[in-house]
């Protein structure tokens, strides 16, 4: 084959779920459909340089850095990942690779890095891929990206365009699919060009929950069932949301959703809290400021807790100074980051 030696970077954004999902069975299929904001400043640029091997190696042989220093204890990860894709990618066991990875944000903080760092890593071999196969169209590139990205984590499949992505199997979504995302094919509302998303980190420290058990945990779940229709019904209100601009029933939507989430894990067994008291006061601070501003401000939540307050560009002086008045507070070392609705990865 030509490709011999080469490097690629990508810069792949994280993205947070409007609709969640939470619950996988075999071959990381989820349980239910979600959609998601791509987000454009909280990202993960990886490069990776190939060699070509003389003989392929038994195994697969990489080094990885992250932050420019040697990281041995996500090799696991990237090993795991690599065995899922391996039957996609067959040239992975002809080449040594070096992974050099670094996020914008703290890893593990709640802030999605497994999709950001899995759809970056996923693109970069698709890169690779290409060179293997020149005429393949951009199309199927991103969607074999999101496919692959996937195997890596669920939610890193949303992460490869943007601004809305949506994935799952969902009947009333023409060419929605279990195995990747897809850029959300219908009109949205001009409401939600540059939506704001100011991500309060109210506790940065590492997940007490890996979201691989939290997913498990959906099995044998006493509300699962019911909780993965109501998903399916959730997204179908939202596409109304999102075609006529409705934010009233955005936030309920939204809102629902994360509750939805943290209600899950608090009844599962073992049953777990990934809220801090923090949280609440900023849910509670901003259901106080949405009655008396009328503004459509509102939170979501992923498996941690940390906060994302969502609201219209539109609304940004007055919910940005509500913000940084009240609720900045509440974040660990007043920490925050101000990021919006964004366009997916790139290449450099
Ligand atoms: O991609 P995973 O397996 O880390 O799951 C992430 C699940 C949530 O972030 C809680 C929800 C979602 O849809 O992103």
């Amino acid at each position: 084959s030509p490709v011999v030696d080469g490097m690629v970077t990508y810069k792949s954004p994280s993205n947070i779920a409007l609709i969640k999902y939470w619950g996988k069975k075999e071959n990381q299929v989820p349980a239910n459909p979600s959609i998601s904001f791509t987000l454009d400043s909280c990202a993960t640029t990886t490069s990776l340089k190939y060699t070509k091997l003389d003989v392929p190696s038994e195994d697969f042989s990489f080094e990885l850095f992250f932050g420019g220093k040697p990281k041995p204890d996500f090799k696991p990860k990237i090993q795991t990942f690599l065995t899922r894709v391996a039957p996609y990618l067959p040239f992975l066991k002809s080449y040594h690779f070096v992974i050099e990875t670094s996020n914008s944000f703290p890893h593990s903080s709640g802030i999605a890095s497994s999709a950001s760092g899995m759809s970056a890593l996923a693109l970069c071999l698709m890169h690779i891929e290409k060179q293997l196969n020149p005429d393949m169209e951009v199309a199927f590139f991103n969607t074999k990206a999101s496919f692959l990205a996937r195997l890596g984590s669920g939610s890193a499949s949303r992460s490869i365009k943007g601004p809305l992505m949506q994935w799952g199997q969902h009947q009333n979504t023409e060419g929605s699919s279990d195995f990747y995302a897809i850029e959300y094919p219908y009109k949205v509302h001009q409401v939600f060009e540059g939506f704001q998303d100011t991500i309060l980190l109210v506790d940065k420290g590492q997940k007490q929950v890996s979201s691989t058990v939290g997913h498990n945990l959906m099995h044998n779940h006493p509300f699962a069932e019911r909780r993965f229709e109501q998903a399916h019904d959730n997204l179908t209100e939202l596409q109304k949301v999102l075609a006529d601009g409705d934010l009233t029933n955005f936030v309920k939507i939204v809102e629902s959703e994360a509750l939805t989430l943290h209600a899950m894990m608090m009844s599962s067994l073992p049953y777990f809290m990934l809220m801090k008291p923090n949280t609440l006061q900023i849910i509670n601070k901003i259901w106080e400021f949405r009655a008396t501003s009328k503004l459509h401000i509102c939170f979501t939540l992923d498996a941690g807790a940390n906060v994302h307050v969502l609201y219209p560009a539109s609304e940004k002086e007055l919910i940005l100074q509500f913000i940084k008045d009240e609720l900045v507070a509440y974040c660990e070392n007043q920490q925050y980051i101000c990021d919006q609705i964004g366009d997916g990865a790139v290449a450099f």
